[in-house]
Formats: structure tokens, sequence, C-alpha cells
């Protein structure tokens, strides 16, 4: 069985999603940003200003791989987690790639004052730096194996479709028509 692993750009709903969804699958869910954070022993806005981003990235390729060798589990990961081929080769080998769609009004809506999100954080025109940033990044969730539009949909309802296409992925195929020898 494959983990349900969430991409998508912030503020897609990734964490309320993938939070719903393992419930209702009965499954553990992992957070690979909170885990980021535990590991790092700091906030992700702290280590962005006190590391950089590329010291992000790396602890982000490692808790990408050790939560791919864990349990089966729903993973809602961070919105640049497909950035490095090498970790879309490490969900994708291990999991079902579910991504979230969302537009950059909703993201502006859904990210308040986006203090929590480095990348967004502190510039004049946010619509513009949101804009600029799913476009670089639209080819990256097209690798997904399902695409799921949020905007305008409820927790309830997205959970519920999540879990849908998870489940008929899982489906083992029996192989029919087989017949035995006399
Ligand atoms: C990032 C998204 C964030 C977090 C970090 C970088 C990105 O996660 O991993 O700030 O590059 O898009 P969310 O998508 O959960 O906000």
């Amino acid at each position: 069985m494959k983990r349900l692993v969430l991409v998508g750009f912030m503020g897609s709903g990734k964490t309320a999603v993938g939070r719903r969804v393992a419930r209702l699958l009965g499954v553990p869910f992992v957070d690979t940003d909170a885990e980021i954070e535990r590991r790092a022993g700091k906030p992700i806005p702290d280590f962005f200003a006190q590391e950089g981003e590329a010291a992000f990235r790396d602890l982000e390729t490692q808790v990408l791989a050790d939560v791919m060798r864990g349990p089966l589990s729903v993973v809602s990961t961070g919105g640049g987690a497909l950035l490095r081929a090498e970790n879309v080769a490490v969900l994708r080998q291990g999991g079902l790639l579910v991504h979230l769609g969302v537009d950059a009004e909703t993201v502006l809506h859904r990210t308040g004052d986006r203090a929590e999100r480095p990348l967004l954080a502190g510039h004049p025109d946010p619509i513009a730096r949101i804009t600029e940033l799913m476009a670089a990044r639209e080819s990256v969730y097209a690798q997904a194996d399902v695409h799921v539009w949020t905007v305008g949909r409820s927790l309830a309802e997205l959970a519920r479709e999540v879990k849908q296409a998870w489940e008929e992925r899982q489906t083992v195929k029996v192989c029919s028509g087989l017949k035995e020898s006399p």
C-alpha cells in the first residue's frame, strides 16, 4: 500500500485535509513541516532567517526520505517539497501524490498575515509574489498523480474526495480469465 502524500502551494489546505483524511482512514498523520521544526528545534521562519533556504531544503529532503521509510500514513508536505527531483522520486516511490489546487486570492486569504511563511512574509505586493511563485511551480505540481481543486469546497467534501481517490488506486486488480488446466 502506498502512503497518501498531499502536495500543493502554501495555503492549499494540505495540513487540514491531511489530518481529516488520516482520521477517516484510521492511519497516522505526519506533517513534514512540523517534523522539520521538531528536528531544527525552532519555527520555520527562524530557521529560514538564521540558516537560509538552502539549509531548510536539505533538512526537508532528509525528513521526506525518513517519513517515506516509516509506517503507512497520510503525509502533508511543505509547498516546496517537489522542487528537488530527488524528493519527487522518493515521494512517488512510496506514495500516491495528491495535489491540492488553489488560486492566488485564496492563498492570500488563507495565509492571513503570512508571518509564518518566510517566502511570502514582508512582500509589498503579496498577490504578485504568490502569482509569481505559483507560475514557477506549476510544472512541479503537475507531476502529482491526482489533482483536486480546493477553492470554494468544504473540508469535509475535500477529505472525502481525497480518501476516495486514494482508495480507488489501492485496489489490487485480480487477474481474471485464467483457467486451471484440466
Ligand atoms: C514552503 C512552504 C511552507 C514551508 C516553507 C517553504 C514553500 O509549507 O515548508 O515555508 O517553499 O512553499 P506550507 O506549504 O505548509 O505553508
